[in-house]
């Protein structure tokens, strides 16, 4: 076994959807680094285009809105073979159940839940159909620890959990693995609004064990990881990198 190359990626092709910003965009650059072609997809055309143009040679740029299904299938069909899948995509409406609207629920849980069920399948049933496939969603340490105002945001993280380990049961004969990367909380324009307030920002730091938040890089080796040979007999498997915030209670440090 020669495992100077444990992690190379060169000869396979990613796709990375929500590669226009944060975690996305750190994945795209870490799997071109391994060697792999990728196609970074975002809605935010512009965006994916800065990503790929970061990538050279190895990279280009597609525009894709998750929430339309019938424009996830056209791009999975028009992508050509693909090994590789990252899906990150998500939002949230910071609210109590109780002031909650329906339209609120509809939006988050159709982009966060009802598009990656899209991706999974629109992209799962040819690397089937091939015999190989990686595919790697986003989840959160919101989908086993929630606070007041997470409620639909954190349910749809933990849906996915349970999606995707779906997906590891029904593809793994076929060669397809599904696994899913859980972050603590990381510095992108996603979690903006908390860092623009300094009491909320720091009681993050404070709650994990490193004592701060990650950078959008740090997520980047776990999804190398689950992109390679590394990998090749994990799959429904959930991959905190969370700083240790789901291992530590973090409410009272006892003087022993
Ligand atoms: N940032 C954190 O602290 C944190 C913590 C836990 C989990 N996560 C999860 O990690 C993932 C990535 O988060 P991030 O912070 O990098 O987010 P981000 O907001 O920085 O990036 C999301 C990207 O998705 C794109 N996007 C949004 N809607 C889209 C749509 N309809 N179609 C196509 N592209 C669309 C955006 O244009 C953007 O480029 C998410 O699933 C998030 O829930 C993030």
């Amino acid at each position: 076994m020669d495992y100077s190359d444990l992690f190379r990626l060169d000869g396979r092709r990613a796709v990375v959807i929500g590669a226009g910003s944060g975690i996305g965009r750190e994945a795209a650059l870490a799997l071109a680094a391994h060697g792999a072609a990728v196609t970074a997809v975002d809605r935010d055309l512009p965006a994916a285009k800065d990503t790929a143009s970061a990538l050279g040679a190895a990279g280009s740029a597609h525009e894709l809105d998750v929430l339309d299904p019938d424009a996830i299938d056209a791009t999975a069909g028009s992508l050509g073979p693909v090994d590789v899948l990252v899906f990150t995509p998500a939002m949230n409406v910071r609210k109590r159940l109780l002031d909650y609207t329906h339209e609120d629920f509809d939006r988050v849980v159709g982009l966060n839940l009802r598009a990656s069920f899209d991706l999974i399948r629109a992209f799962g049933a040819p690397m089937a159909q091939r015999g190989t496939g990686s595919i790697i969603g986003f989840s959160s340490i919101r989908a086993v620890s929630v606070e007041p105002g997470q409620g639909v945001y954190a349910a749809t993280k933990a849906g996915l959990v349970q999606l995707m380990r779906t997906a590891a049961a029904e593809l793994g004969a076929s060669g397809v693995r599904a696994n899913t990367i859980s972050p603590g909380v990381v510095d992108t324009p996603l979690t903006a609004p908390i860092k623009a307030q300094p009491e909320w920002y720091d009681a993050y730091s404070a709650k994990s064990a490193l004592g701060r938040w990650a950078a959008p890089h740090e997520l980047a080796g776990a999804v190398v990881y689950l992109a390679s040979d590394a990998s090749s007999f994990v799959t429904g498997s959930v991959i905190a990198v969370d700083g240790g915030w789901t291992a530590v209670d973090g409410r009272f440090e006892p003087p022993a």
